[in-house]
C-alpha cells in the first residue's frame, strides 16, 4: 500500500504526517523514516527468504530505533565497525544475531566483538587468521566465515563493486587463495568455519549475478569437502539489491532473487553431491532507503542562460551520494499547489563547491522561489550514516513517522556538538 499520499492541497503525508508540518516542527533540513515501510520491508524479506537468515546491513542506516524494529521483525544484522556493534547492542540486539564485516579491523572492532559475543566474524584477508585466532580466550571457540571474491562484476557504480578479484575485499577464487585460507582456518582450534560470504556489490538490479555466485561458492564448498573432508553450513550472498530511486528506475525483486537463488542453490548442491547451507543474504539499502525521505527548504533560486539553480538548505554534507556516485533522485516541491508549468532545474546543496549538486536537471515549478519546501524521497540508506559537519554545519535530525504521528529519534547536531571536540587552542 501506499503510504506517501500527496493530498489536493499538495501537501504530501508519509505515515499520516504532512511533511510540512515536521519541517516547521523540526527544522529543516530534516529525515523523516516511515516505521511501517521499515517494518513492511523486514517481513518482505523475512516471507521471501523462508528458513535464510537475513541480515540488515547497518552501514544503510543505523539508529537505535531502527535497530530495534529490525530486531522485532526477526532480521540479524550485519555490522562493520565496533561503533556499529555496540550501538545495537546496547539496544538489546541479541548479538549472536549479528555478523561483523570489514577488510581493516581495528584492534577495537575485534575486541568488542569478542567481548559481545558477536554471532560470526568474516574473515576478510589470511592476516586476520592468526590475528582472530588470538584473541579468542583460551577454550572458547569463535564462529567465522571467510570472503570471498568470486570473481563477478555487478553493481550501480565502479565504487560499489566488490565482487571482481583485483580489490581490497576478501579471498579470490583463483589461484588457490580462498582454498588456501580455508585449509589454514580449518587447522585453528579457536575458530570454527561455519561457512563463505561474498558481497558482489550494490545497486543490483538483475538476479544472474547472485546465480553465478552461489555456483562458484558451491563449487568452492565442494572442494573443501574434497580436501577436508569438512562440509560447510552456510553460505552468505551478502547484499546490494537494487532499489527504483526515481519512478520508472529498475528494482530488483527480493521474491525473485529468493526463488531464484533457492532454485540455483538446491540444483548446484544437488550436483556437488552436498546439503543444501543455511542462506545468508544482508540487504541494506533495500531495507531502509525507500522508507527515508529528506524535506529541505529552498534559500535561493538563479537563473542562467543553461540553467535555472534551486539552491536549498543541505546538500553534500548530508547526502554525498549524488557527488560520490553521480546518483539521480526526483526532488518534488511539496507544501503547497503550483499551478506554473514545469521547468528544468537544478538543485544544488549550500556548501562552499561546484560539485554540490543533489539532482540535475529535474522538472519542478517554475515559480519555485526561496521558502519553498522540496522533498526528496528514497533518502533512508547512505544519506546520514555517510553524513559529514563539511563547513561546519550540523547533520540534520531524524523523525520516525508511524500511524499519523512524527516522533523525534536522532536530534540535529548543534553548533555545541560541533564545538565540543575542538578541545586545543
Ligand atoms: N553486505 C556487505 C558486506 C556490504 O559491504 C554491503 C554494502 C551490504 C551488505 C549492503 O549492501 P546494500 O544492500 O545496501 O547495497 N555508499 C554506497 C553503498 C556502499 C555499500 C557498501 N557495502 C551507496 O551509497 O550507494
Amino acid at each position: 500500500p501506499a503510504r506517501t499520499v500527496e493530498r489536493p492541497d499538495g501537501r504530501l503525508y508519509v505515515g499520516g504526517v504532512a511533511l510540512d508540518e515536521l519541517a516547521e516542527s523540526h527544522g529543516t533540513p530534516v529525515y523523516v523514516l516511515d516505521e511501517a515501510e521499515v517494518r513492511d520491508r523486514c517481513r518482505a524479506y523475512r516471507d521471501a527468504f523462508p528458513g535464510a537468515d537475513v541480515h540488515y546491513a547497518a552501514k544503510a542506516f543505523l539508529c537505535r530505533a531502527l535497530a530495534h524494529w529490525v530486531e522485532e521483525e526477526g532480521l540479524g544484522l550485519d555490522v562493520c565497525s565496533a561503533g556499529e556493534l555496540e550501538l545495537a547492542v546496547t539496544t538489546g540486539f541479541p548479538p549472536e544475531r549479528i555478523l561483523l564485516h570489514g577488510n581493516a579491523k581495528s584492534p577495537e572492532d575485534l575486541r568488542t566483538a569478542l567481548r559481545l559475543g558477536v554471532g560470526r566474524i568474516v574473515i576478510d584477508s589470511p592476516a586476520e587468521i592468526a590475528r582472530i585466532a588470538a584473541a579468542v580466550g583460551p577454550g572458547e571457540r569463535q564462529r567465522v566465515m571467510l570472503r570471498v571474491t568470486p570473481g563477478i562484476s555487478a553493481g550501480g557504480h565502479a565504487k560499489v563493486r566488490t565482487g571482481s578479484d583485483d580489490q581490497k575485499f576478501g579471498l579470490s577464487l583463483r589461484d588457490g587463495h580462498a582454498q588456501h585460507a580455508i585449509a589454514r582456518l580449518l587447522g585453528q582450534p579457536r575458530l570454527r568455519l561455519t561457512g563463505l560470504h561474498c558481497h558482489l556489490g550494490s545497486q543490483i538490479t538483475d538476479v544472474k549475478p547472485y546465480l553465478v555466485a552461489v555456483r562458484r561458492l558451491v563449487g568452492l564448498m565442494a572442494r573443501t569437502r574434497d580436501a577436508h573432508g569438512v562440509v560447510l553450513s552456510e553460505l552468505d550472498l551478502g547484499g546490494g539489491h537494487g532499489i527504483a530511486y526515481r519512478p520508472g528506475d529498475r528494482a530488483l525483486d527480493p521474491a525473485a532473487l529468493a526463488r531464484r537463488v533457492r532454485a540455483e542453490l538446491a540444483e548446484s548442491c544437488a550436483g556437488a553431491g552436498l546439503p543444501v547451507p543455511r542462506l545468508i543474504v544482508e540487504p541494506g539499502r533495500a531495507i531502509s532507503g525507500p522508507a527515508g525521505v529528506v524535506v529541505y527548504r529552498v534559500l535561493a533560486v538563479k537563473a542562467t542562460p543553461e540553467r535555472f539553480f534551486v539552491a536549498v538548505d543541505g546538500g553534500m554534507s548530508d547526502n554525498p551520494r549524488p557527488a560520490l556516485y553521480g546518483v539521480r533522485y526526483a526532488p518534488r516541491l511539496i507544501g503547497r499547489r503550483s499551478a506554473a508549468g514545469p521547468r528544468r532545474a537544478t538543485v544544488v546543496g549550500r556548501h562552499c563547491e561546484a560539485g554540490d549538486v543533489l539532482a540535475e536537471d529535474v522538472p519542478l515549478p517554475s515559480d519555485v522561489r526561496p521558502g519553498d519546501l522540496l522533498a526528496v524521497p528514497v533518502a533512508g540508506a547512505y544519506h546520514l550514516s555517510m553524513a559529514s559537519s563539511y563547513n561546519l554545519v550540523g547533520r540534520p535530525p531524524v523523525v520516525a513517522v508511524a500511524a499519523g504521528a512524527g516522533r523525534l529519534l536522532v536530534r540535529r547536531e548543534t553548533q555545541a556538538d560541533l564545538r565540543a571536540r575542538d578541545v586545543g587552542l
